[in-house]
C-alpha cells in the first residue's frame, strides 16, 4: 500500500489499523472503489452492494479494497426543472471527486462503478486524469415496465404528458402509467444517455463487454463484480493502464458503437471530454462524420422497438461488435481492459437464437446515421442532430423563440407551436443555463402532440437520450456568449440541410449585424456558489463542455 508502506508511515498505519486491516492486508496492493451510489434515484441504487462484491473479488485476487462514494444527480428526476441545470455540472464534481480520492489515497488500481448518465463519462475522464490501472463496471439497466399489456419506460412518461394535452390520455392514466413504467432498480431501460454510455466503455475497452449488459437486477451481476475485482488485479500486474487503452482507434470504435445502435447526442459532448482528458484530438466533425458512414444495426429504442433487457438477452454489445467487426467498422488494434482481443470478443459472443433486436451492416436496421454534425450562420462552431436514422431531408420554418425550457414547454402546452414551426430555445447552454438542460419535456410534449415530425426543434441546450423528432441541439457558440442564436427572432427563416450538415439562419448579414450591435446578455441569477464557478470556467459544448 503506497500511503504506508514506509516505517515513517506508521502514524498512517494506526488508522488502518483502526479500520480492521491486518500488517497482510496493508502489504496488499489497494484497489479504490469509487461507487457514485446515491438513495436518490433508481439508477444507481445497487451500487453499494455490487461495490461489496468487487470487493470480495479483489480480497480473492490478493488485493485490498477501499471503498469511496461520490455524488450523483438524476437526469430524470430533475428533468424540466431547474434542478436539471446541475446534471451536466455534476460530470466535473464527481471526475474530480474520483480524481481527487484517486491523488490523496494514492491507489495502486481502481474500479470506478456507475450507471446514471454523467456517472460514466465521468469516471472515465477521471481514469484519464489519474492513469492508474482501472477498470469500469456499468451497474446495467432497468427492465422495462408492463402497462395495460404493453411494455413501457420513462419514454412513455415523457409522451404521456404530450398525449394528456390533447386529451387522449387523462391524468388518472398517466399516475397508473407512472406506477407501471420503472419496476426496479437500474439506469433508463433502453439505448438512452446512460446505457449509451455504458456500451462506449465496453468499446473504448475501459469496461470488459458482457458485464455491463447484464441487467442491474439480474442475478449474473454479482458474479460479474466479483470479476471485475479480479480483473482490477490483473490490470494492475499487466500495468495496463487508461493511457494504454484511451487511443485514436479506441475512440473511433466508442463512436462507430454510439452510431450503429442509435446512441444519444449526448455521446458527442462525452466523447469529446474523454478525449481532452486523454490528450488525443478528436473534433466534432470527427464524431459526425463517423456517424454518417455507420448504420444502425440495433433496434432499441428510443429508435426501435426494443429495450436494454432485449439486447442483453439477444447477445449483448459482444454481438454488436462482432458484427462491426465483420463488416470490418472496428479496429482490432486496441487493448480492452480483460486482456482479451476484439477478436475474441466476437468469436466468444453468443447470439440468441431468432433474435430480432441486432442485425449487421449489410441489412441495417435504419441505412442512414444515428446523428450528423452541422455548422452554417447559425451554429458557426457546429451542433448536433439527432439524425435517428430519418433519411436526409431540408427543412425551412418560421422560427419560435423561447428564452427557456419553461416558456417553450408552456407555449407547446396551450398550443400556440404549430407544423412546420422551428422552435428555438435559447440561454440553455454550458454557461447561458447554466448547465446544458436536457429539452425531454420539450420533446416529449412535441411528440406526444403529434407535432414530433412535424415541428424542428434547435437549441443549445441538449437532449435525453429519451428524446426524439427533429432535434437539433448543442448549438455553439452559445446565446449566453452573444452566439447567432441569440440574435434570432420570431419568423426569421431557419433552414436545415442535413445532406449537407448546414443549418442557417436566413437573415442578411447587415440586420445581423444590427442585432449584434444591440444585443445584451439577460440577467441570470447565479452570482455565487457551484453555479457561478461553472459559469466561470466551462468552454463550449463543441469542445465538450469540459472545465479545463
Ligand atoms: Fe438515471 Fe436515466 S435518469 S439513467
Amino acid at each position: 500500500m503506497n500511503i504506508a508502506d514506509d516505517p515513517d508511515r506508521a502514524p498512517a498505519r494506526s488508522h488502518l489499523y483502526a479500520m480492521g486491516l491486518s500488517d497482510d492486508d496493508i502489504r496488499r496492493p489497494t484497489v479504490g472503489i469509487a461507487s457514485t451510489w446515491t438513495g436518490t434515484m433508481p439508477c444507481n441504487l445497487t451500487h453499494r452492494d455490487l461495490a461489496q462484491h468487487v470487493a470480495v473479488g479483489v480480497r480473492r485476487a490478493g488485493g485490498t479494497p477501499m471503498e469511496f462514494n461520490t455524488i450523483a444527480v438524476s437526469d430524470n428526476l430533475t428533468m424540466g426543472t431547474p434542478g436539471m441545470r446541475a446534471s451536466l455540472v455534476s460530470r466535473e464534481v464527481i471526475a474530480d471527486s474520483i480524481e481527487l480520492m484517486g491523488r490523496a489515497h494514492q491507489f495502486d488500481a481502481m474500479v470506478c462503478i456507475v450507471g446514471c448518465d454523467k456517472t460514466v463519462p465521468a469516471a472515465m475522464m477521471a481514469m484519464a486524469r489519474l492513469d492508474i490501472p482501472s477498470v469500469l463496471l456499468y451497474s446495467g439497466s432497468m427492465m422495462p415496465g408492463t402497462w395495460r399489456g404493453r411494455e413501457v419506460t420513462v419514454q412513455d412518461m415523457w409522451e404521456a404528458l404530450g398525449e394528456r394535452a390533447v386529451g387522449r390520455l387523462g391524468q388518472d392514466d398517466v399516475d397508473d402509467l407512472a406506477r407501471h413504467a420503472c419496476p426496479g432498480a437500474g439506469t433508463c431501460a433502453a439505448q438512452y444517455t446512460a446505457n449509451t454510455m455504458g456500451t462506449v466503455a465496453d468499446f473504448l475497452g475501459l469496461a470488459p463487454f458482457g458485464v455491463g449488459d447484464i441487467p442491474a437486477v439480474a442475478e449474473e451481476k454479482t458474479a460479474a463484480a466479483e470479476r471485475v475485482g479480479e480483473i482490477a488485479l490483473d490490470v494492475l500486474a499487466r500495468d495496463l493502464r487508461p493511457s494504454a487503452i484511451l487511443t485514436a482507434d479506441a475512440l473511433h470504435n466508442a463512436i462507430a458503437s454510439v452510431a450503429a445502435m442509435g446512441g444519444s447526442t449526448n455521446a458527442v459532448l462525452h466523447l469529446l471530454a474523454i478525449a481532452r482528458e486523454a490528450g488525443l484530438d478528436l473534433a466534432i466533425d470527427d464524431i459526425g462524420a463517423l456517424c454518417r458512414e455507420v448504420p444502425i444495426i440495433t433496434a432499441l429504442k428510443p429508435g426501435g422497438p426494443h429495450t436494454s433487457a432485449d439486447l442483453w438477452r439477444a447477445g449483448g454489445t459482444s454481438l454488436v461488435a462482432a458484427r462491426l467487426l465483420a463488416a470490418g467498422v472496428l479496429r482490432d488494434t486496441v487493448s480492452l481492459v480483460d486482456g482479451r482481443t476484439l477478436a475474441d470478443v466476437a468469436s466468444d459472443a453468443a447470439e440468441t437464437p431468432g433474435q430480432e433486436v441486432v442485425t449487421d451492416v449489410a441489412h441495417p436496421v435504419k441505412p442512414a446515421g444515428a446523428l450528423a454534425v452541422l455548422r452554417g450562420s447559425l451554429a458557426p462552431d457546429g451542433c448536433v442532430l439527432k439524425l435517428g436514422g430519418r433519411p436526409d431531408f431540408v427543412r425551412s420554418g418560421p422560427a419560435r423563440v423561447y428564452d427557456s425550457e419553461e416558456e417553450c414547454f408552456a407555449a407547446i402546452q396551450a398550443g400556440t407551436v404549430t407544423d412546420g414551426d422551428v422552435v428555438v430555445v435559447r440561454y440553455e447552454g454550458p454557461a447561458g443555463g447554466p448547465g446544458m438542460r436536457e429539452m425531454l419535456s420539450i420533446t416529449g410534449a412535441l411528440v406526444g402532440r403529434g407535432l414530433g415530425d412535424s415541428v424542428t426543434l434547435v437549441t443549445d441546450g441538449r437532449f435525453s437520450g429519451v428524446s426524439h423528432g427533429l432535434v437539433i441541439g448543442h448549438v455553439a457558440p452559445e446565446a449566453w456568449h452573444g452566439g447567432p442564436i441569440a440574435l434570432v427572432r420570431d419568423g426569421d427563416t431557419v433552414t436545415v440541410d442535413s445532406a449537407r450538415n448546414v443549418l442557417d439562419l436566413d437573415v442578411p448579414d447587415d440586420e445581423l449585424a444590427r442585432r449584434a450591435a444591440a444585443w445584451t446578455r439577460p440577467a441570470r441569477d447565479v452570482e455565487r456558489g457551484v453555479f457561478a464557478k461553472y459559469v466561470a470556467v466551462v468552454g463550449s459544448a463543441s469542445d465538450g463542455a469540459v472545465t479545463v
